[in-house]
């Protein structure tokens, strides 16, 4: 059954304002304004709000509203009904000049934005986090940081602990922990807010949701991409801060989380910092047998050439471009069940997916593997496909019809959300930025996850600087160095690639 064009339930926002610092940025291109689009064209944006581009050049209301046309202009050409709504859009949106290092300019900003009572303004930060804390300054500076204030920031937020800090002291000063949203853009995504509803919105799961019946979990997420013009922070970073810091830790968190007593944020937010607090803490004395690195050579992915990541970066570089990782939780529900997340760049495939593997049967009944007749029960897996293809299937025993006696295969119940519900896939950015407006922070990281998800990865990536040894190579176009097929098998488990 299909469930086609039903359109969602979008209750209209009361007018707001949303400043987007780094407005001619590739986010603000790319992610936010796409977004914001969508959802004028939903309805939900009425023609009282307005949209503020900032940045440092000079520049006009008329001039950003085409730059900004061109930007979604494929959107349009795709879809008549973002044609039609289109200049009303771009009607919203206003451009400002305004440079961090000098007070011009901000008082009359503020003047502008005005001090409506309840009006909700959004502040959304898509600049460096070194510009965090002058940003922050600069608008408490001229009154604009006080209650209807809400500050958006992106990832990464530092490098490390101690960093993390840093920014997230400079964003406390002046603005209250409930004015903060921290946005982790996985937690947007339709697929990844289907976790919870197929875990809690199901008795079927979570009765067998622990170790008793649970073998493993795998968590991927494979890119194609190499570093698409960002190798100035990518190899800063690294695979390690870049995905798993964030991403990787709070898809675990979502998987392995208990049952919290309601949707309320904290209460979704208190179950996951529960589980970041309970990973087995990987140091100097097992990083060497619980981690592996890599970084990509030259190859070919979907047949086209690439050169590899040093090429990409014209220098010498240890940094990560792929990190596989076997990860615990050590509690009672999950004690002895090994987490295996790995994610890279430049891999065979773009794609994202949550495996939970059951235990085998206890005793089987259906012969003797082998004896030439039987197949062996492969164990059931409960495959969530977040991205591309986005689904859920899970994986049965059944006879094969026929004479021939019982023989068994393995076969998946498939629901695909293409074909179940049909339309439009909306993009992650466009619920948290309406969830911002509406003061909704659960799909937002709090600062103690921030700092939790850190005390765990530091310990990792100092245990690598202090084996001073190089990542593992892979050759690009492949699933990772073949060390990353050794930390899965020599426990006797494989990696869950053919075919979802
Ligand atoms: C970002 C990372 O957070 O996530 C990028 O900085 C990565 O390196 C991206 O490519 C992946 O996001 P998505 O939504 O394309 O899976």
């Amino acid at each position: 059954m299909t469930l086609h064009a039903q359109h969602p339930p979008t209750s209209p926002m009361a007018p707001f304002d949303l400043v987007i610092f780094g407005g001619t940025g590739d986010l603000a291109m790319r992610k936010l304004l796409p977004a914001l689009l969508h959802r004028h064209v939903d309805g939900q944006i009425g023609p009282d709000s307005r949209i503020y581009g900032i940045a440092r050049d000079e520049r006009t209301d008329e001039a950003y509203r085409e730059r900004v046309r061109d930007a979604v202009a494929p959107l349009a050409a795709a879809d008549p009904r973002i044609a039609a709504c289109l200049d009303e859009f771009l009607g919203l949106l206003h451009y400002r000049r305004l440079d961090l290092g000098s007070e011009a300019g901000w008082p009359e900003f503020a003047a502008e934005l005005g001090d409506t009572p309840g009006r909700v303004r959004v502040f959304y930060l898509a600049v460096g986090p070194s510009l965090f804390a002058n940003v922050a300054d600069r608008l408490d500076g001229v009154g604009l940081a006080g209650g209807g204030t809400r500050v958006v920031v992106e990832k990464p937020i530092g490098k490390d602990g101690a960093s993390a800090q840093v920014i997230n002291e400079a964003l406390g000063r002046v603005f209250h922990e409930s004015q903060v949203y921290r946005i982790d853009h996985y937690l947007g995504k339709e697929t990844v807010q289907n976790l919870t509803a197929l875990r809690f919105g199901n008795a079927l799961f979570e009765p067998l949701w622990k170790a008793e019946h649970i073998d493993h979990v795998q968590i991927t997420v494979a890119e194609t991409v190499g570093v698409e013009g960002r190798a100035a922070y990518y190899d800063k970073s690294g695979a390690l801060r870049d995905m798993v810091q964030n991403h990787l830790l709070q898809l675990l968190c979502l998987v392995a989380m208990e049952p919290p007593a309601s949707l309320a944020a904290d209460a979704i937010r208190d179950e996951k910092l529960k589980v970041l607090r309970a990973l087995r803490p990987i140091d100097g004395g097992n990083a060497g047998q619980l981690t592996v690195r890599g970084q990509y050579r030259a190859g070919a992915v979907g047949g086209q050439a690439v050169p590899g990541y040093l090429d990409e970066l014209g220098a010498a570089s240890n940094t990560e471009t792929f990190v596989a990782i076997k990860a615990e939780v050590q509690n009672w529900r999950w004690a002895g069940v090994p987490f295996y997340l790995r994610t890279g760049k430049r891999l065979a495939q773009r794609m994202s997916e949550i495996v939970v593997t059951f235990r085998r049967v206890p005793h089987s009944i259906f012969g003797d593997p082998n004896d030439g007749h039987s197949s062996p029960l492969a164990p059931n897996k409960l495959v969530i496909r977040l991205q591309p293809d986005e689904g859920v299937k899970l994986w049965l025993m059944n006879k094969v019809p026929g004479p021939g006696g019982m023989r068994m295969r393995e076969v998946a119940m498939d629901l695909s959300f293409a074909e179940t519900f049909g339309g439009r896939q909306p993009d992650a950015y466009e619920r948290l930025l309406m969830d911002v407006v509406r003061g909704n922070p659960m799909l937002f990281m709090r600062r103690d996850e921030v700092d939790a998800a850190w005390q765990w990865i530091d310990p990792i990536r100092a245990a690598w600087e202090a084996a001073h040894d190089a990542p593992k190579a892979y050759t690009a176009g492949g699933w990772g160095p073949s060390a990353a097929v050794a930390l899965i098998e020599r426990d006797g488990r494989t990696w869950h690639e053919d075919g979802y």
